[in-house]
């Protein structure tokens, strides 16, 4: 009975270690490019109710090429920047949000949809 009980217990708690571990496996296995997607029309990454699509409304058509494009002369920045920077500038200016941490899920996630086009 008490190796019946030990047994039980440790099926229990190596069920219960393992059920953690898989759960964060759903979220990587998602597309960047899609999450990348939805968020360009996400209003959450700003403060005004607007989204990247708001002012880029054709993206496939707007922007394609434009992961080739940076690093280049951004106009409204009147400086050289990377796509990333592009980005977090569009967040931080015309959407009044908080810029992306360099390794934020989403900022790679933008940039990834973006090179897709
Ligand atoms: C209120 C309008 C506005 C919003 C919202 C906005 N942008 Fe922009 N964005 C502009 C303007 C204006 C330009 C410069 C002119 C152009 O290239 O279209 C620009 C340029 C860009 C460029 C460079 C395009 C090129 O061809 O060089 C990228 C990339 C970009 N935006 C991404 C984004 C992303 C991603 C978002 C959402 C997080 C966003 N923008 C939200 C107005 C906006």
């Amino acid at each position: 009975m008490r190796l019946f009980l030990i047994v039980l217990a440790t099926l229990l708690v190596l069920g219960c270690a393992q059920a953690p571990k898989e759960a964060p496996k759903a979220s990587p296995a998602k597309d960047p490019v899609e999450l990348g997607k939805a968020l360009f029309q996400d209003s959450s990454l700003g403060t005004t109710g607007q989204t990247c699509k708001t002012c880029h409304p054709n993206p496939e058509t707007s922007m394609s090429g434009v992961g080739k494009k940076y690093p280049a002369y951004f106009n409204m920045a009147k400086k050289e920047m990377t796509l990333k920077e592009v980005i977090n500038f569009c967040i931080e200016v015309p959407l009044k949000g908080k810029a992306l941490p360099a390794g934020d899920e989403r900022l790679l996630a933008l940039e990834a949809y973006l090179k897709s086009l």
